[in-house]
């Protein structure tokens, strides 16, 4: 396998040599920050370094970038370096180089995507919806979100747990299994599976029963009582609700192909006595108005005093942040852990830093271990309120994403009159569920996760712009010119000669190489945004190439070329889509 570093990892390299080679340990530890060029009129990487180190050099930046290019080698992969304006150093690729890569990579399926030297186990928390309530489009934002960051550390090589830490716990149970008790009395008798029906009508009807009934509050208070304390029946009512739960999550999770393990709020119940008591052995435990808590650092209330975060309430009931003071607890110690990462809409930064806080000061989190709340935005109808129905409910996901594929099914017949084609159903099934999905998931990931973000079905199914089905189109098109030309990509050998002679050619070429380099600053930035447009640019540059280069009816050794380059884009776009949770289409 091809294992080489990131281009830009590379120069990088050779920058700090040659600083190190020219001013010796006054410029030890630099990072001699090699990017992309702000524009390609002056090359395609650039470093800034010279200018930042006047001050600390006393010499002018001018002379320091002069000095640096002299011990700078790069000859093999780029052109005499150049120095523009005051002290900024231009590198420009040699095709020949880009040429030589591009062959090289043409029949490795990592695409010349080097594995991570030294695999670390990450933890990635995510979709997390809770039982016997619905689950919401934001549940779905961390679904598609943690299923692409997993993918993608996975992928880099890493050792990847996907855990679901779904709300399997807390004092709803009560009146859940009370209001069960009442309508379904032989639930809690008969061994077979009871199919409730929708489980959020049924939460809402217990929770109307609960707030009109003093009677039935009293009930469901001796419900969690008794449940707390591990009643036979009572586990097996709450049981019963969870499995209910998971059926209707498994139908989203099958339809999106997610995989993920699922290890709910109620798996750490044991552990968390344990939590409260080692707390106070470290001394950070107060008593406050009969609830334990710890006072936070650098969270204060409106009078400026601290902010406590309750860990046992006065009940003796424990918290969703005790729960996972427990769960941080837990993968560190016995699951080794040394990345933690949680997707959760923005709504639960504090939560998160009040955990982490608490986890650090007790001694379980240490510095060789990184936690890292993703959040993110809310999710818009195009009005830019809260998405709903037309009727003003709440919309369920799994109807968001039937509609999804129904419009992309309309989609696809308009486009199958016009252009006065036949296609089995079977095509049409197929097609309309990848496209509907498709477009859901890259809608998603496309936007800044940072930001709230508005849902429009005719945006995210339109075949122009940053949209999966423009996506898919480029690849597709690429594999109706495999079948136009009769030929197999897989069988096209190895080691091809790749010329880049054409603009549109060296454009393409050089984007093709920037996979590794946009891969590990997901690795870092989890930003999958990044990702996608980095496949849209793809497709674009995969286009004007297209419309500016013949490829079948070239010469050779021209149409070979262009067949590989054609094929590495598709291959790029299958890759590259694949770690989105994207699958591909070879017609549409
Ligand atoms: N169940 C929570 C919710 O729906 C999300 C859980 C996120 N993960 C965690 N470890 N707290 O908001």
């Amino acid at each position: 396998p091809c294992t080489m570093n990131s281009l830009i990892e590379q120069l990088r390299n050779k920058f700090t040599h040659a600083l190190t080679t020219a001013f010796g340990s006054a410029v030890e530890g630099i990072d001699p920050i090699v990017v992309p060029a702000s524009n390609p009129q002056f090359g395609d990487y650039q470093s800034n370094i010279a200018l930042s180190l006047s001050k600390p050099l006393r010499q002018q930046p001018r002379a320091i970038a002069e000095q640096i290019v002299q011990h700078l080698d790069v000859s093999g992969i780029c052109q005499t370096p150049t120095i523009a304006g005051p002290g900024f150093i231009n590198l420009r690729l040699e095709p020949a180089y880009l040429e030589a890569q591009l062959s090289a990579i043409q029949t490795d399926p990592r695409l010349g995507v080097e594995s991570i030297k030294t695999p670390q186990r990450i933890i990635v928390d995510f979709s997390s919806p809770n039982i016997a309530k619905e689950m919401h489009v934001g549940h779905l934002r961390s679904t598609i979100i943690g299923d692409s960051l997993a993918r993608i550390l996975e992928f880099q090589g890493h050792d990847v747990l996907r855990l679901n830490h779904v709300g399997d716990w807390g004092t709803q149970f009560g009146m859940l299994i009370a209001y069960l008790r009442v309508t379904y009395p032989s639930a809690l008798t008969t061994s077979n599976a009871l199919d409730l029906g929708d489980l959020v009508t049924f939460y809402r009807k217990a929770k109307q029963r609960f707030d009109g009934d003093e009677e039935f509050q009293e009930t469901a208070r001796k419900e969690v009582v008794k449940l707390q304390s591990g009643a036979e029946d009572s586990r097996q009512a709450w049981q019963l609700l969870c499995e209910q739960s998971r059926r209707e999550f498994e139908v989203i999770y099958d339809l999106l192909d997610i995989h993920l393990t699922e290890r709910g709020e109620s798996f750490y119940n044991p552990l968390l006595p344990d939590v409260v008591k080692d707390l106070e052995e470290s001394g950070l435990l107060v008593e406050d108005t009969g609830a334990q808590c710890v006072f936070l650092e650098g969270f204060t209330n409106k009078e400026g005093q601290p902010l406590p975060l309750i860990v046992q309430k006065s009940d003796g009931g424990y918290n969703y942040a005790t729960t996972d003071l427990a769960a941080i607890r837990y993968r560190i110690e016995q699951d080794r852990a040394v990345r933690i990462i949680y997707v959760t809409d923005a709504g639960q930064a504090n939560h998160f830093a009040q955990v982490f806080q608490v986890a650090r000061r007790a001694g379980w989190l240490t510095n060789e271990v990184q936690v890292v709340h993703v959040p993110f935005g809310l999710v818009q109808g195009e009005d830019g309120k809260k998405l709903k129905t037309r009727s003003g409910e709440t919309i369920r996901l799994r109807d968001l994403l039937d509609e999804a594929i129904a419009r992309a099914r309309a989609d696809l017949e308009a486009r199958l009159k016009d252009e006065g084609r036949e296609e089995t159903e079977e095509f049409k099934t197929h097609v309309a569920q990848i496209i509907g999905l498709s477009a859901v998931k890259y809608a998603d990931l496309s936007q800044n996760r940072n930001s709230n973000y508005i849902f429009s079905f005719n945006k995210m199914l339109s075949l122009q712009g940053n949209t999966a089905p423009y996506l898919l189109y480029a690849y597709a098109r690429i594999q109706s010119i495999s079948r136009k030309g009769n030929i197999n990509f897989d069988e096209m050998g190895n080691n091809i000669k790749v010329l880049l002679q054409e603009e549109a050619e060296l454009v393409l070429g050089k984007h093709l190489l920037q996979l590794s380099e946009v891969l590990r600053e997901l690795e870092r930035d989890l930003l999958p945004n990044r990702l996608c447009q980095y496949l849209y640019e793809l497709s674009q540059k995969f286009n004007q190439f297209f419309e500016q280069c013949p490829v079948l009816w070239s010469e050779e050794p021209v149409r070979t070329s262009r067949l590989v380059l054609c094929n590495l884009t598709a291959k790029t776009l299958k890759l590259g889509l694949s770690l989105l949770g994207i699958g591909v289409l070879e017609r549409m």
